[in-house]
């Protein structure tokens, strides 16, 4: 939200001493004096107008997860173990996961409370490649890169997804790229050629990469790179 927008909310200030607190410069977001009513603020931003406090902003979090098999991507399951279980009881507040993987998907999960930035990495709009190695029950044909590229049709949702680069690494195993995250995606695929995906592992989301010091069960926070990056 504008900074000048989320001052005219407030009770105490009309719009009119809300150009004059910016223009006499007594408004600071995170500690720094802003005066331009454009400035972006978030629920992450502390917002000041001379000592009174408005907003206290709150941490955002990004982590990465090396997702094992055998639990749900989700923050409550009253059957399954969950990826929450996996973090510090102090670090799951707030959390959503940006792009889910299936119950057996091993991988990179991204959780995190900041869902502007979740939705960059995941909306096929913005194009960023997910990346998954894939192992299938049968052999992969040459004729599959083709289809990937052209797109499946996808009855349920009515839509045929986007084109997605396939590269074939052996008689039965892929690395895949696709920009959306459909339901079941990948094995819908491969579904098409009655080819079953026996290993999935999400190896790359957008610009960010699954830490190899990172054994499966295991998480870190993103850097402030990887962050920025998407
Ligand atoms: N596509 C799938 O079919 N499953 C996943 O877990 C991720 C993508």
């Amino acid at each position: 939200m504008r900074l000048d927008r989320f001052l005219g909310n407030l009770p105490c200030y009309n719009r009119q001493q809300v150009r004059l607190l910016l223009i006499q410069r007594r408004v600071r977001v995170d500690g720094e004096v802003v005066a331009d009513p454009l400035h972006e603020v978030r629920e992450f931003s502390r917002i000041e107008v001379d000592e009174q406090l408005h907003q206290a902003g709150r941490p955002a979090r990004y982590l990465m997860l090396h997702k094992p098999t055998g639990c749900v991507s989700a923050t409550h399951d009253p059957q399954h173990r969950t990826v929450l279980d996996l973090l510090p009881a102090a670090l799951r507040d707030d959390l959503h996961i940006a792009g889910r993987l299936d119950y057996n998907t091993t991988g990179l999960l991204i959780l995190t409370n900041d869902g502007q930035w979740s939705r960059r990495l995941t909306q096929p709009r913005t194009k960023l490649p997910k990346v998954y190695r894939v192992q299938t029950e049968d052999e992969i044909g040459a004729h599959y890169v083709d289809k990937f590229q052209a797109g499946f049709y996808f009855a349920f949702e009515d839509l045929t997804t986007q084109p997605a680069q396939l590269d074939i690494l052996g008689p039965r195993e892929a690395r895949l790229a696709i920009v959306e995250g459909r339901y079941h995606q990948v094995k819908r695929m491969f579904g098409h050629f009655q080819n079953k995906v026996v290993g999935l592992h999400r190896e790359r989301m957008g610009p960010i990469e699954l830490d190899p010091a990172l054994g499966p069960g295991e998480f870190r926070v993103l850097s402030t790179a990887e962050i920025a990056a998407v």
